[in-house]
């Protein structure tokens, strides 16, 4: 199966990594053709959880260069989707499927306009990536993946496995789930809780817990996430807490991709996050008032950082 991942970022290079290096046909798309053709020449440098930090000779290349591929795995930010979905036509091979692993709300929609719902696959990954810098990533927490046929895809249960079996041979656990939809608001409200708190306080999301008036907002945010699925018809039968206890755990030394945003001066994800919950909970007449709250917050932490001290 030929891959294209789509996203030189945290994620999307920890993946064409472990995949690259289990000996699978990889490709990772860079819309910068400058920066690909350096990462090709130079390698990514990747430190794994356990061993040597090593050079990994992933080919980089522009989209134009890179297709057609079997599958397109989509890892962009939130905000660059609509971009990334203009680039499918000329990736994809005839017949091609695409995986988002993006986080948040409304990455899938965004993908069928352009691509249309029938080979789209919905992904959640609870993966610790780092990228502390262009060229270096940081494998920084085990997580498993979870994919699924997106709504209205036309997918068989082979073509699934093989994906999920492109994962776990790269050594990344990968399980299928036809209940994919409530894992994608699963990992919401990890997301909504744990992004924003630790972008603002700029601390890893280890140390949310050991903060007990920042980690009650953490599950004040959750909490709300999960009433707004729930009034949507999706039962996420989860814990918040507990869940969130597992996640800070296994992702402990992990700076979250929001933290790495806002360090980077990048746009944040916050609008496909709390402010996807929030603004569903009004539809919906669910309160979210800690989701909008937080949403501004990290709107407002943005456009004040050329005034920071
Ligand atoms: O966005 C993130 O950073 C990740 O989804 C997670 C699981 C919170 C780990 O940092």
């Amino acid at each position: 199966m030929r891959i294209a991942v789509l996203g030189p970022g945290a994620l999307g290079s920890l993946v064409a990594v472990q995949l690259h290096e289990a000996g699978r046909e990889v490709v990772l798309v860079d819309h910068r053709p400058e920066r690909a053709a350096r990462l090709t020449r130079e390698g990514l440098l990747f430190r794994p959880l356990e061993g040597e930090a090593r050079r990994v000779q992933v080919p980089v290349r522009p989209a134009s260069e890179a297709g057609p591929a079997d599958l397109v795995v989509v890892t962009v930010k939130a905000p660059a989707t609509a971009a990334a979905a203009r680039l499918l036509p000329g990736l994809l091979a005839p017949g091609g499927l695409i995986l988002t692993l993006q986080n948040g709300l409304g990455n899938l929609e965004r993908l069928a306009e352009v691509a249309g719902r029938e080979r789209l696959l919905a992904g959640v990954s609870f993966l610790g990536a780092t990228r502390p810098r262009e060229g270096e990533v940081i494998h920084a927490g085990r997580g498993f993946t979870y994919i699924g046929p997106a709504p209205g895809a036309r997918v068989s249960p082979e073509e699934l496995r093989a994906v999920a079996a492109e994962f776990r041979q790269a050594g990344l656990p990968c399980e299928v789930r036809l209940d994919i939809e409530a894992m994608l608001w699963e990992k919401l409200l990890v997301n909504v809780a744990v992004n924003p708190l630790t972008a603002l306080l700029r601390v890893p999301n280890g140390v949310l817990p050991e903060l007990p008036p920042a980690w009650e907002v953490a599950l004040a945010a959750a909490r709300e996430a999960q009433a707004v699925a729930s009034a949507q018809g999706l039962e996420v039968a989860v814990d918040p807490e507990a869940r969130l206890r597992e996640v800070c755990a296994a992702t402990a030394a992990n700076l979250s991709s929001m933290l790495q945003d806002v360090l980077a001066g990048r746009e944040t994800e916050i609008a496909a996050l709390n402010g996807e919950v929030a603004a569903r909970g009004a539809r919906l007449g669910v309160p979210t008032p800690v989701n909008a709250l937080l949403t501004r917050l990290i709107q407002a932490l943005t456009l004040a950082r050329p005034y920071q001290v």
